[in-house]
């Protein structure tokens, strides 16, 4: 029998206060967890997902195998969505600038912890936020453009969202543009790209930021092109594209410059590339870089981006 030893009486009852204290700290923190009320209605859009293009309709939604383009700017993204613009069954289009916004958006919603618990309380879970953005990612990449069997998005930075596009849109498939980490912050550096936390006078810390953006590959449906590789053998590195895309070959991949000049590819006024992507494929920048890097920083070049090692590249200056 059980019998309570009353000399111990007051840290039972220590014990069940602060077992009480928990119970209504934990209640009050997270009032969804104890009272979760699951909803017994499900919301249905109707006709959502139908762009009407002259009397052609054509039905989009998530499921459709996306092509997602990324990687550092300056790293050849432009060119490359410009080449498989040239092929008939893919349209990119310009950069969309607001879906990499949406993505750090909902990373900073997520991150703050009064501001997430404020979207729990109003209803706002992370299923309802994933659809809403899917459906803001959908209706942007559908529509800023023509339609084709398939969809291709390039906002160098989408790509540090990767997994979590892959999540949103389970069939997409993503490129990441490497380039010689020296070219690209030679050309951020001489172009004035402004990226935010990069200073533009200082090559060191861009090399240093550079190296950081490489830590970000994706999921394994990610497929890794060298910028270098891509201008020097551009057929070679075509047909493997295509073939990771599944779209069947076709030769007009080599001369985008004819149907940009046709006006067949759309190009932004605004965007930086533009004036490089209306010439054929080149070598031209392959060796823009060279003599423009501080000698400490080629000194230095392996300390600061260890990376341009792994990947085998000599300290040139
Ligand atoms: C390649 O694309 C052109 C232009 O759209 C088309 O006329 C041609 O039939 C295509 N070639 C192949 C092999 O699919």
């Amino acid at each position: 029998m059980f019998v309570p030893n009353f000399r111990r009486q007051p840290l039972y009852i220590f014990i069940l206060f602060q077992i009480i204290f928990f119970i209504l700290y934990y209640t009050f923190q997270n009032p969804n967890c104890i009272f979760s009320p699951k909803p017994d209605y499900e919301w249905i859009s109707s006709e959502k997902y139908i762009s009407i293009d002259g009397k052609q309709k054509h039905l989009y939604d998530h499921n459709m195998p996306l092509i997602f383009i990324g990687g550092m700017p300056r790293s050849g993204t432009t060119l490359l969505r410009v080449l498989l613009d040239a092929h008939p069954d893919i349209r990119c289009g310009e950069e969309t600038r607001v879906i990499p916004r949406i993505l750090s958006n909902r990373q900073s919603w997520l991150k703050a912890p009064f501001e997430s618990k404020r979207l729990q309380e109003a209803g706002i879970t992370t299923e309802v936020l994933d659809s809403a953005i899917r459906a803001f990612i959908l209706e942007i990449i559908v529509r800023h453009g023509k339609p084709a069997p398939r969809l291709c998005n390039k906002d160098p930075f989408t790509l540090r969202s990767a997994h979590y596009l892959q999540y949103l849109f389970p069939n997409s498939k993503f490129i990441f543009m490497i380039r010689d980490g020296r070219a690209v912050v030679h050309s951020i550096i001489s172009r004035k790209v402004t990226i935010s936390g990069f200073d533009l006078n200082d090559y060191r810390d861009c090399l240093k930021k550079m190296e950081h953006s490489h830590d970000s590959y994706g999921p394994e449906k990610c497929f890794p092109v060298y910028y270098e590789q891509l201008v020097l053998n551009p057929t070679k590195w075509m047909h493997k594209i295509l073939d990771f895309l599944d779209v069947p070959w076709n030769s007009t991949v080599l001369h985008h410059e004819k149907l940009v000049e046709m006006g067949d590819i759309s190009l932004s006024k605004l965007e930086r590339s533009t004036d490089q992507v209306i010439k054929p494929i080149n070598l031209e920048a392959l060796s823009k870089w060279v003599g423009h890097i501080p000698d400490d920083v080629v000194n230095d070049m392996y300390k600061i981006a260890p990376m341009l090692k792994k990947i085998g590249l000599r300290s040139i200056r």
